[in-house]
């Protein structure tokens, strides 16, 4: 009934950066060909939306709806929409997979280019948003805007998933969980007996221990500044903590007396240029790989000796875990479903969409792993 027509409905809008979100009323168009309308139905907040949120996003466009953590049911499709149809359940994608591009066609990458000038001005490939409000065109976000209980996203930003799949806890694979697990098993490939060490016991980094875990590493060395992080990262295969504030030493060289000479695999997963230093010399001479999964702050670099690469470390870095999105993120609710892939332990808080600021909040804190809205 509400096919092709103007749908109002709840989001969370962002007006300005460093402004609380306000819950207001807003009005969703139809999907133009080539386009998806969705339903979304839970969505957790991430750091990339914060970052935004804050200000710091260079391409940042206001006013916003962000969100892109999200899983939904279609409402609609516009023309020429083959892979999905009403009434599936979904989950948007930021990095689409057009399997076009010269990026879609080679093996090596996930980094689909084909929307990305558009997504990044906060507009659907034809150029304009689907969302107003107070008469005032609203952007949208990486391709997606999770923080509405309508969406319009680009046909190739969205997958089907299993009808069984609970959107609660599916919505995590559209971001952080799929980024560290993938950052484990495709970009840095851990072998079975490796020693691996990862900087931030957030979602991220919780969601490489799996992955090492999967992969059959031996050990899993946890390092963070907050020891409240350790009990609950045993749950996701972590068997070691380090504590960088116990330590007067670099953490790097504690680490590598840790593990005779150092590790076969490092990952980091704070975002912060010094720990990505630390991470790479942790790292074996010869064959140790360390790979960056963190988003650094706009504008930051990174530092080490040339000869920490001469010598045979490798310093890698992953984007959405180098899956593919159409193809990989069915294959991961199906995981969870077969019970091969942890969620729920991932959710340490649920609330309605008119607490969203309190899930920044937590996020901000240190207090939650993850926060699923309801919508
Ligand atoms: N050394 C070790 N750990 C640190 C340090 C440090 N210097 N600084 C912070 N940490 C820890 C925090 O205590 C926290 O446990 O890093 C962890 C980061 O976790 P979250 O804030 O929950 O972030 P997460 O959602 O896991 O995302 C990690 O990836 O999405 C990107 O750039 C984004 O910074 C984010 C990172
Ligand atoms: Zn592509």
């Amino acid at each position: 009934a509400t096919q092709g027509k103007p749908i109002t409905c709840k989001a969370a809008v962002c007006w300005a950066p460093k402004t609380p979100l306000v819950i207001e009323d807003v009005e969703v168009a139809p999907p133009n060909a080539h386009e998806v309308r969705i339903q979304i139905i839970h969505t957790a907040v991430c750091h990339t939306d914060a970052y935004t949120l804050e200000g710091h996003d260079a391409e940042g466009v206001f006013p916003v709806v962000l969100g892109h953590e999200g899983a939904g049911i279609v409402e609609s499709v516009g023309e020429g929409v083959t892979c999905v149809k009403p009434g599936d359940k979904v989950i948007p994608l930021y990095i689409p997979q057009c399997k076009e591009c010269k990026f879609c066609k080679s093996p090596k990458t996930n980094l689909c280019q084909k929307v990305r000038s558009t997504q990044g001005r906060g507009v659907l490939p034809d150029g304009t948003t689907r969302f107003t409000c107070k008469g005032k065109p609203i952007y949208s976000f990486m391709g997606c805007s999770t923080f509405s209980q309508y969406t319009v996203v680009a046909d190739i930003s969205v997958c089907k998933i299993n009808d069984d799949s609970p959107l609660d806890k599916v919505c995590l694979l559209g971001c952080g969980v799929p980024t560290g697990y993938g950052a484990a098993l495709n970009t840095a490939q851990v072998d079975k007996g490796s020693n691996c060490a990862i900087w931030g016991l957030g979602a991220v980094g919780l969601a490489v221990a799996l992955g090492c875990k999967t992969a059959g590493a031996s050990r899993i060395i946890g390092v963070d500044i907050n020891p409240s992080k350790f009990e609950v990262a045993k749950k996701f295969g972590v068997t070691e903590f380090v504590n960088p504030k116990d330590h007067e030493k670099p953490i790097q060289d504690v680490l590598v007396e840790m593990t005779d000479g150092g590790l076969d695999y490092t990952f980091e997963c704070v975002g912060n240029v010094h720990t990505m230093r630390s991470a790479l010399e942790a790292c074996h001479k010869g064959w140790g790989v360390s790979t960056i999964v963190g988003v650094a702050a706009a504008g930051q670099e990174i530092a080490t000796r040339p000869f920490q690469l001469v010598t045979g470390r490798v310093w890698k870095g992953t984007a959405f875990g180098g899956w593919k999105s159409v193809d990989s993120v069915p294959k991961l609710v199906e995981d969870y479903l077969n019970k091969k892939l942890m969620l729920d332990e991932f959710i340490t808080h649920n609330m309605p969409l008119d607490q969203i600021n309190q899930a920044f909040h937590l996020m901000h804190t240190g207090e939650s792993l993850r926060a699923v809205i309801q919508l």
